[in-house]
């Protein structure tokens, strides 16, 4: 296991979808060995392989009710229910916090490490890291989920930041 170096805002690969897994090899567990030191290194409660730099289906979550860590390869929503907001970060976006509505339930298939079908579901934070995680593998980022006034003003900001300005007001 490894402990890697973060992409963030402006890294391609965070915005290019990512390639699924056919295959469960030694390759694919030590990626999940290496994303969940790296998550709870960081610290974080998800981390998506695209933010180590990897381009494959894979994410691992710890929605700290107690389960652990948990594994997502090649996952699917298949199912959300209700709106919830909640003030929402990512280690890809250090530093910032948005208030985003997304569905409160969701329901999920995937691969575990064993090459098995699993089902995760729930709502409150462990649906939020579900949608989270599974929209970093389709190359989605938070800011694509705030409204346009304040999608334009974080885009300006995370530009301004990634140029090493400081904005005055
Ligand atoms: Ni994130």
């Amino acid at each position: 296991m490894a402990i890697f170096p973060l992409r963030t805002f402006g890294d391609p690969v965070l915005r290019a979808m990512t390639r699924r897994v056919d295959t469960i090899d030694a390759g694919v567990e030590k990626l999940v060995a290496d994303l969940t030191e790296t998550m709870y290194d960081a610290p974080g409660v998800g981390l998506a392989a695209n933010q180590i730099g990897v381009s494959r289906a894979v994410a691992v979550f710890d929605a700290q009710d107690g389960n652990g860590p948990q594994v997502l390869i090649n996952p699917s929503i298949v199912e959300t229910a209700g709106e919830w907001t909640y003030e929402e970060g990512c280690l890809s976006v250090p530093g910032h916090f948005w208030s985003i509505t997304r569905p409160e339930y969701v329901r999920v298939t995937s691969l575990n490490l064993d090459g098995e079908t699993v089902e995760y579901s729930g709502e409150a934070l462990l649906g939020r890291v579900l949608l989270h995680e599974i929209g970093h593998l389709n190359g989605e980022l938070l800011i694509d989920h705030l409204e346009k006034p304040v999608q334009k003003a974080a885009l300006r900001d995370l530009r301004l930041e990634a140029l090493g300005l400081v904005e005055f007001e």
